[in-house]
């Protein structure tokens, strides 16, 4: 693929890696992160990830958390920080962005962060919750597979927290995942951006 035509949500990008480290200030929690060129938002966290992390709540039952999409890994590492004893899985199609979220991880001495590309997932595995800031800009079509595949995944009364640009189509999408049967209340609109509980089937 030319270089031109990558994107972050590339597998492998071929761009030079150019890593830079970005502190993570959150009302209850600071993250030191590594980032890179490459990847989503390296120079600072993204502000939607940040409305997200900011009002999504804890996951509403028991079991393991997905971050959906995870790039450098801050919803894992804040998943983990703010909820022991869960394991976090880290889910992202980049490479690179999955090698910076372990070893962001590791930095952090959190365990519980298990990030792997989508397919390692055993297709059996449910979640209490799925947190995502997802990738619409990989077109509406491989964003409704991706949305679909996981929330299929969630446990009865699990739900998945999505945060999406109005300009972007939150209220589409919304719509979308309400008749796909997947109900929708939107928890919170900051700063352009919707923050969406879904629930699963
Ligand atoms: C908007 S970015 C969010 C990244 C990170 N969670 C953050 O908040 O900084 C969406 C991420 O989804 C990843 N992605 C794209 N398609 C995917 C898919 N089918 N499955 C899992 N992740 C995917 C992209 O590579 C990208 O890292």
């Amino acid at each position: 693929m030319e270089r031109s035509q990558q994107h972050y949500f590339t597998p492998a990008p071929d761009v030079a890696v150019t890593e830079h480290t970005i502190t993570v200030e959150l009302p209850d929690l600071e993250l030191t992160l590594t980032t890179s060129s490459g990847v989503f938002s390296p120079k600072r966290l993204d502000p939607g990830t940040r409305v997200l992390l900011e009002n999504a709540p804890p996951p509403p039952v028991d079991g393991d958390v997905l971050d959906l999409g995870c790039g450098y890994g801050p919803i894992a590492l804040a998943l983990a920080h703010r909820y022991p004893g869960r394991r976090v899985v880290a889910v992202d199609v980049n490479t690179r962005a999955l090698d910076l979220a372990r070893r962001n991880a590791v930095a952090a001495g959190l365990s519980a962060v298990d990030a792997r590309p989508p397919e390692d997932v055993p297709a059996d595995a449910r979640f209490a919750a799925i947190y995502s800031n997802p990738p619409i800009r990989t077109g509406k079509q491989a964003l409704h597979e991706m949305l679909l595949i996981w929330l299929a995944r969630l446990l009865p009364a699990g739900r998945a927290y999505l945060v999406v640009q109005r300009n972007l189509g939150s209220d589409s999408l919304a719509g979308w995942l309400d008749q796909q049967g997947h109900p929708v209340r939107r928890i919170c609109s900051r700063r352009g951006y919707r923050v969406l509980e879904v629930a699963g089937q």
